[in-house]
Formats: structure tokens, C-alpha cells, sequence
């Protein structure tokens, strides 16, 4: 105790000592908040000497409690556990951090894609401190800010290639740099965590879905039941998701309460999962290199929420291994929402003097490649 107690101290004197030289050298200390789902996030983050991020504080408190009896997000409910929360984790993330409210050089907060009711929380928040301090303010896209993810524990240069995979959204882009995303493929339904949530509530196998879906897939069979890979052939590599979930949904009432085919089948839905996976990054991976007509080592990123999936993780680094990619993922508190993303974001922002008016309102569609085609709804033809 009394050990980890010097590490905190110590850690401590380490961020005020770099504060002070910040401040001097005029390197920016920029405040993220993140409101834009189910996890109420603040974070203090500045540059070292390199450009590499200083994560001062990353303060994430997680709504898995308040939506556990529903099995998903309930978004007035989250909306509420937002507002009672935010100033708390923005002022324990102040006080973590060591930084005094008038050293931040700005403001950034996530303002979409996500529940409106959620985003207009964190950026109503934000907006109010930024005035209130005349700090310049920051809108973040929270795709953004996972895209940019990986940045925070790894050095990585522009151009790569990202599978940008959550609750909300699943797609292939080409990273190009700050601001330039170039969309390769997109789901054309259910994004991946949600069809991992969906399945989870299918199999009774309990709230947060991903997490527990990867876990009992551990006691089944992966081979067990055989189940669709939608558009799996077609589409280059867009992807698809309702076909699986309704098959799923048909072998769960098949198999009631049997404990070990409810593993085998979850077991089977991520290795299905994994399969179409695989075969749609082989495919993204040839459109990157032919766009970019890149021929050597090339960094493959794959973030979001569902990229904390271990057997996610291995079968998409084997097929780097016959690509000639690098792959590369944020470390795990990194993958799921946090606000040292949104910070990170509005650091790289901030450098190029990207801020934003207070009347800034929140998106619930704010796509990263504006010039992609919308793909969902009925009577899609590629
Ligand atoms: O990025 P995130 O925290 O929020 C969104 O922006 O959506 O992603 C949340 C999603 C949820 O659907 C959750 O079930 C999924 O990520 N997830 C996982 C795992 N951990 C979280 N899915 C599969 N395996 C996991 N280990
Ligand atoms: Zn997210």
C-alpha cells in the first residue's frame, strides 16, 4: 500500500514538474469529455518534448449498472447518469491531473455521432467551461477520436489503414491524416457490438454483450452450429450483420436453457464473426494498397470497443502476417469510450487551430468520410 502510495506521488511530482515546463514551452493541456454513449469521461492530456501524448488523467465511469436489467442502453436513463456525473468526473480529473483550471490551453468534447440526449450533456458541459474560462472550444467525432486512438500508445505515421469496430459503427477507412478518411467498406445493417450485444441478450449471457460473448466462447464448440456469412462474397468489403443475428436468434429458441449449446452457439457466432473478418480485411487490405499504390509494411489498426476482443486481435494479426501489414491495436483501456481520445484528438486539432464556435450542435449522424455513400435501408444495390 505504502509502495503504490510513492508510485502515485511520484507519478504526481513527475506531471507537475512537466506541467510547469508545458506551460513555459507553451505546449498545449487540453481537457477531453466524452458523453456520447454509456460512459461518462473526462481526461487532461498534453505533449512531450516528441509530440508523444502525456496522458495526465483519464478519468472513465462506466453506466454498466444503471442498463444491466435491460439488457442495452436506455437512453434517458443514461442521459440522467450523465448529467448527475459530469462535473465530478471532470473535477476528479482536474485533480488527478495536477493541472489548474486556468492552465488549459482548451476544451474538446465529443459532439457526435451518438444518443443526442447523451451528447448535449458532455457538450453543453464543455461548451459552458470554455466560455465561462474564454478557452477556445473543441468538437470532436468521436469516430475521430478512436481512429486516432492507437496514437496514444504507439507511435504511428499517416497513411493507415483502419477497422474501426463498435457498438455503433463498424468500417474499413483509409487513414490519411488528420481530418482525411477515405471509407473503404461499412456495415450495411447492425454494427459488430451490436450484433456481439444482441446475441448475449439472445443467449441470456448477461449485459455488457462483447465481453461476455467472448468469455463463454471459451467453453464451446466454434464448429457446432453453422451460421451465415452475409454478402460474404460481394460487396467488396462492406459488411453484414441482421443475417447472423436472426439466424442466431432461430438456434437460440431452438436450444432453451441447455447451458453447453448456448457456449457452442457463441462460440460459433464469434468464430463466424471471425470469418467474414478475415475475408473482408484480406479485401480492404488489396483496395489500400491499390489506391495507395503503397508497396512496403503498412500499419493496420483496429479499434473501437470490440477491438478489445482477444480472438479478434489473433485472427486479424495472422492475416497481417500473410499481407505484409503491421497490425496494431490501442491498448485495452483505450478501446472501449474514454475521453484521453477525445483529448488527443483535440490536441492534434488544437495544433491546426481547428476550434469551433459555442453554437456548435450535437450530430447524431456525423460520418468521417462525408463524400461515402450512404448504405442502409431496404433495396441496396452495390
Ligand atoms: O467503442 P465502444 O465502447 O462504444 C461505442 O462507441 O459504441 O464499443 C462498445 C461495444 C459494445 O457493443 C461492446 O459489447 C463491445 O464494444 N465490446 C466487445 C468486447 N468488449 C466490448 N465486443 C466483443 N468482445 C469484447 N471483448
Ligand atoms: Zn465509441
Amino acid at each position: 500500500y505504502f509502495s503504490f502510495n510513492c508510485f502515485i506521488l511520484h507519478t504526481y511530482i513527475e506531471n507537475v514538474l512537466l506541467i510547469k515546463t508545458n506551460l513555459m514551452n507553451k505546449k498545449p493541456i487540453i481537457l477531453g469529455i466524452e458523453s456520447s454513449c454509456d460512459e461518462t469521461a473526462a481526461s487532461i492530456i498534453t505533449e512531450n518534448e516528441q509530440g508523444m501524448p502525456t496522458i495526465l488523467s483519464s478519468i472513465v465511469s462506466s453506466q454498466v449498472d444503471v442498463h444491466k436489467e435491460f439488457g442495452g442502453v436506455v437512453p434517458e436513463l443514461a442521459a440522467r447518469s450523465h448529467m448527475e456525473k459530469i462535473d465530478l468526473i471532470t473535477k476528479k480529473a482536474l485533480d488527478e491531473s495536477g493541472v489548474k483550471m486556468e492552465d488549459l490551453d482548451a476544451i474538446a468534447t465529443t459532439a457526435g455521432p451518438g444518443l443526442i440526449v447523451c451528447l448535449s450533456v458532455g457538450l453543453s458541459f464543455g461548451k459552458a467551461m470554455a466560455s465561462s474560462l474564454k478557452k477556445p472550444f473543441i468538437a470532436v467525432n468521436h469516430l475521430e477520436g478512436h481512429a486516432l486512438s492507437p496514437k496514444l500508445n504507439s507511435e504511428l505515421n499517416y497513411p493507415y489503414l483502419l477497422l474501426l469496430i463498435s457498438g455503433g459503427h463498424s468500417q474499413f477507412l483509409s487513414v490519411e491524416g488528420l481530418g482525411k478518411y477515405k471509407r473503404l467498406g461499412t456495415t450495411i445493417d447492425d454494427a459488430i457490438g451490436e450484433a456481439f450485444d444482441k446475441t448475449a441478450k439472445m443467449l441470456g449471457l448477461g449485459y455488457p454483450g462483447g465481453p461476455n460473448i467472448e468469455k463463454f466462447s471459451k467453453l464451446g464448440d466454434k464448429n457446432f452450429f453453422k451460421l451465415p456469412e452475409p454478402i460474404i462474397n460481394r460487396a467488396g468489403c462492406n459488411l453484414s450483420f441482421a443475417g447472423l443475428k436472426t439466424a442466431v436468434l432461430r438456434e437460440s429458441k431452438n436450444i432453451k436453457e441447455d447451458l453447453q449449446l448456448k457456449y457452442n452457439l457463441a462460440a460459433s457466432f464469434q468464430n463466424t464473426i471471425n470469418k467474414i473478418l478475415l475475408k473482408k480485411t484480406k479485401e480492404a487490405m488489396m483496395q489500400f494498397r491499390n489506391k495507395t499504390s503503397l508497396k512496403e509494411e503498412i500499419p493496420f489498426i483496429v479499434a473501437g470497443g470490440v477491438a478489445a476482443n482477444q480472438s479478434i486481435r489473433e485472427n486479424l494479426t495472422e492475416v497481417c502476417m500473410e499481407t505484409n501489414f503491421i497490425p496494431l491495436f490501442p491498448s485495452l483501456k483505450f478501446c472501449g469510450d474514454n475521453a484521453a481520445m477525445i483529448a488527443w484528438a483535440g490536441i492534434k486539432r488544437y495544433k491546426k487551430k481547428l476550434t469551433n464556435k459555442l453554437d456548435f450542435v450535437a450530430k447524431s449522424r456525423w460520418p468521417l468520410d462525408p463524400s461515402a455513400r450512404y448504405l442502409k435501408g431496404p433495396g441496396l444495390k452495390f
